[in-house]
């Protein structure tokens, strides 16, 4: 294994990020490898959200660079619309709110985007969407409306959702906030299932035991700096007293 040559996933180098004149990321170098599952942590306020917004581009850095499931981004010029449509069909992003449209069943939910953005013909896009709501136990409220679930089944549906893009990365800002404990489980357990896949995943939260149990890389952030990155050992053995800190609290 340590021989292999490693496909990088995810780069990002000196990326600086401000909202108006304020900084929200400062000098952000990271790596990661392709099919890893990236935790980031950090306090209220760190930049995690800003830094997977980054990800996909729903912030602009000011500069620096962006390699991502193939894609190269130098902030130094403004990308393009079509680099960044291109981009967000391989980066994928579940919300922290769902985001799911409420006058559409679970099922055209799902089959929306990938018809409209992928060109995807209609008999294709129902057989991928039966699979996923197969896989993530949603079969039987495929024909409901999102207002008509619980929150762990929304936040399901948002999952399917992004997955029926098929994207190499998939981002998730507090995927289990406001879930209760049995609810956080399945979602734990669909994220180890997608980890078996492919496909990179990075996740932010606030809570330990979900990035305890998800990672198998963890950058912990703090005032939109990175102050420690590194393999799921740091959980154990963390190199920094902030982080070490953090995780005992
Ligand atoms: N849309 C925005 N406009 C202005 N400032 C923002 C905006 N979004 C975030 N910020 C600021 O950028 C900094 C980083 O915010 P960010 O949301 O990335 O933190 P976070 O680590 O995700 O925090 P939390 O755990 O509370 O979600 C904070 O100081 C925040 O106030
Ligand atoms: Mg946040």
């Amino acid at each position: 294994m340590a021989i292999q040559f490693m496909r990088m996933s995810i780069q990002l180098n000196g990326i600086n990020c401000f909202y108006g004149a304020q900084q929200a990321l400062f000098d952000i170098q990271l790596t990661c490898p392709e099919g890893e599952t990236l935790v980031l942590l950090g306090p209220s306020g760190a930049g995690k959200s800003s830094l997977l917004r980054v990800l996909n581009l729903l912030e602009m850095p000011r500069s620096g660079t962006l390699d991502i499931a193939g894609h190269h981004f130098d902030f130094s010029q403004k990308p393009g619309d079509s680099a960044i449509r291109e981009l967000r069909q391989n980066v994928g992003m579940v919300f922290q709110q769902y985001n799911l449209w409420p006058h559409l069943t679970v099922k055209q939910n799902l089959i929306e985007a990938p018809c409209r953005v992928l060109g995807l013909d209609k008999d294709r896009a129902h057989a991928r969407a039966d699979k996923l709501l197969e896989r993530l136990r949603l079969t039987p409220h495929a024909d409901r409306f999102p207002l008509q679930l619980s929150g762990g089944q929304q936040q399901r549906v948002a999952i399917a959702r992004a997955l029926m893009m098929e994207p190499a990365v998939l981002l998730f800002d507090e995927p289990t906030a406001a879930l209760d404990p049995e609810i956080t489980a399945q979602i734990v357990s669909i994220i180890h299932e997608l980890a078996q896949t492919h496909i990179t995943q990075v996740i932010v939260t606030h809570e330990v035991e979900v990035a305890r149990k998800t990672a198998s890389r963890v950058v912990y952030m703090e005032n939109g700096y990175i102050v420690e990155q590194g393999d799921a050992s740091r959980f154990t053995q963390p190199q920094t007293e902030a982080f070490a800190n953090y995780l005992s609290h």
